[in-house]
């Protein structure tokens, strides 16, 4: 008796001991940009243990994931001084910026003028030098963010072959879903949503030319912003398609996606298209848009077809009914089975010609991308190809051909079809996504899945996903928010509020249960 007597006093003894260290004690699983502040602000958590848990569990992680190409040397020296400046402000985080002391995750494609290579997943950029730091980077790095790393990629944002897996790229093979094993992490932003996902890091930047910020976020659970093209800067950033590509936040939360979005829009005189999306940005940044209540009044389009067809009768077709009954019982008026002129050709590449025109524009931006780096390897797509040829170990041309890297050097910019697939982008888009908006006054275009990136990605316009449930065997699934250029605002606030009444996203499991807390110096 006295013996069990005292075992419950010393279990009871132990659940208060348990319960005192998980209050005194920071989580960093699905830590966001709020939770990290609030820790540093009460002294609980620096910016260096943080590096240090993220650099960890990189290390543990990546073998398996191969997510991360490369960790920055410098990320502790920069969380050092973050904590610093946090220190001699006196804990007053008003003056600090609004990533302070935060990691960000950078796709390969984001220049970065450090001891970090930007690579698009390829050898053959290895060592070449950026001129500067891209502008997104240089926003992260005055809003006080830390640079962790670069995130795997598509390589060549899956122009370098046709047949290669999506996520696939030589210097990293190919990225692993963190759900599930033979899931499609999707790319071509694969690593920044699966290190997300996996909690490797805080939040991430991708990039999109057509559903690479979208899909990889749809398919690994995690929130993913591509916004209007033009709002953020593309100077500094490998690029592929002046028209389509768009710099945009991975996270975990709308929250924290908003947090960087505001980091890094802006004017850059070095991207002209930055100029014409600048009208766009609101005085006091995108946070504001944080709305509980953000769904009162919208007006959402439904978009089941084609989008709903490889859904049918599963557990997303259930789970995509019971949110509509969220937008409406949240005071979204919900326009049902809309459809999308020429929907059809917009997603079929080679009908619309966005193949033909990507190709074209790929071949052209790189060339110039390319001549503007010192110390490089290549200084041209031909030059790209030849490196890929004499390195075919490296490069792993057994495995997959650069048929697309060829098929993009044979291509011209005034060639007919190309001249033509543009103007017939732009009328896809004014007869499709554009028509559907106005007539039917939505503030949204919702869908299923990743695929109506397409249509958003054709005509500039901005998208953002949001995990939406799991199917019978754990594959994750979002819910895609589109809309017209400039209307960044209203998606936030219908995401938001989606995701807030939802909470869908849950970690990994396989990647959480060798989950620990130890003590970071
Ligand atoms: C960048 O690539 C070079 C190889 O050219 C390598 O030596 C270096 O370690 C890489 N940088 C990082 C931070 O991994």
């Amino acid at each position: 008796m006295a013996s069990l007597f005292s075992l419950s006093l010393l279990l009871l003894f132990l659940s208060f001991v348990t319960a005192a260290i998980d209050d005194s004690q920071f989580t960093f699983h699905e830590a966001t940009i709020e939770t990290i502040h609030l820790a540093f602000a009460q002294n609980r958590l620096t910016s260096r243990q943080l590096v240090h848990f993220y650099v960890d569990r990189v290390q543990t992680l990546n073998p398996s994931l191969r997510c991360v190409l490369e960790l920055n040397p410098d990320a502790l020296h920069q969380a050092d001084e973050a904590d610093r400046l946090r220190a001699a402000a006196g804990g007053d985080g008003t003056t600090l910026g609004h990533l302070h002391g935060i990691p960000v995750l950078l796709k390969d494609s984001i220049g970065t003028d450090d001891k970090l290579n930007t690579s698009a997943g390829s050898y053959a950029l290895l060592g070449a030098r950026v001129a500067r730091d891209a502008f997104v980077v240089e926003r992260l790095r005055s809003a006080g963010a830390v640079i962790l790393g670069k995130a795997s990629m598509s390589e060549w944002y899956s122009v370098r072959s046709f047949e290669m897996p999506s996520g696939w790229c030589a210097r990293g093979g190919e990225g692993l879903n963190p759900y599930v094993k033979s899931g499609d992490p999707c790319g071509s932003s694969s690593g920044s949503a699966i290190a997300v996902a996996a909690n490797m890091v805080a939040v991430s930047l991708g990039t999109e030319t057509d559903g690479s910020i979208i899909c990889p976020g749809d398919h690994n659970s995690v929130v993913g912003f591509k916004p209007t093209v033009g709002l953020t800067s593309r100077a500094g950033v490998i690029p592929l398609s002046p028209r389509q590509d768009s710099i945009g936040p991975i996270c975990r939360s709308v929250s924290d996606a908003v947090h960087v979005l505001d980091a890094i829009v802006g004017f850059d005189p070095r991207d002209e298209a930055t100029g014409e999306a600048a009208k766009f940005i609101p005085m006091g940044g995108y946070k504001q848009f944080l709305r509980e209540d953000g769904l009162k009044g919208k007006r959402l389009g439904i978009v089941r077809k084609p989008f709903l067809d490889s859904f049918k009768g599963s557990t997303a077709a259930s789970a995509f009914d019971q949110h509509l009954v969220t937008f409406w019982s949240n005071g979204a008026t919900v326009v049902d089975n809309l459809e999308i002129e020429n929907i059809g050709i917009i997603l079929n590449p080679a009908q619309s010609g966005e193949m033909a025109l990507l190709l074209a524009e790929f071949k052209h931006t790189l060339n110039e991308y390319l001549g503007g780096l010192s110390n490089s390897r290549v200084k041209s797509l031909a030059e790209v190809i030849a490196f890929n040829s004499n390195n075919p170990d490296l490069e792993k041309m057994e495995e997959y051909n650069q048929d697309g890297l060829i098929a993009a050097e044979m291509t011209n910019m005034l060639d007919e079809e190309v001249v033509e697939a543009e103007r017939r982008m732009k009328q896809l888009s004014e007869e499709g996504f554009e028509k559907l908006m106005k007539e039917n006054e939505l503030d949204a275009m919702v869908t299923l899945g990743a695929d109506a990136a397409t249509v958003l990605a054709i005509g500039g316009y901005p998208a953002l996903t949001v995990p939406a449930g799991y199917d019978d065997n754990g594959m994750p699934f979002g819910i895609c928010f589109g809309g017209l250029k400039g209307s960044e605002a209203k998606l936030i606030e219908t995401a938001y509020a989606f995701e807030q009444a939802t909470r869908m996203r849950k970690p990994p499991l396989s990647y959480s249960t060798e989950f620990h807390y130890p003590h970071y110096q």
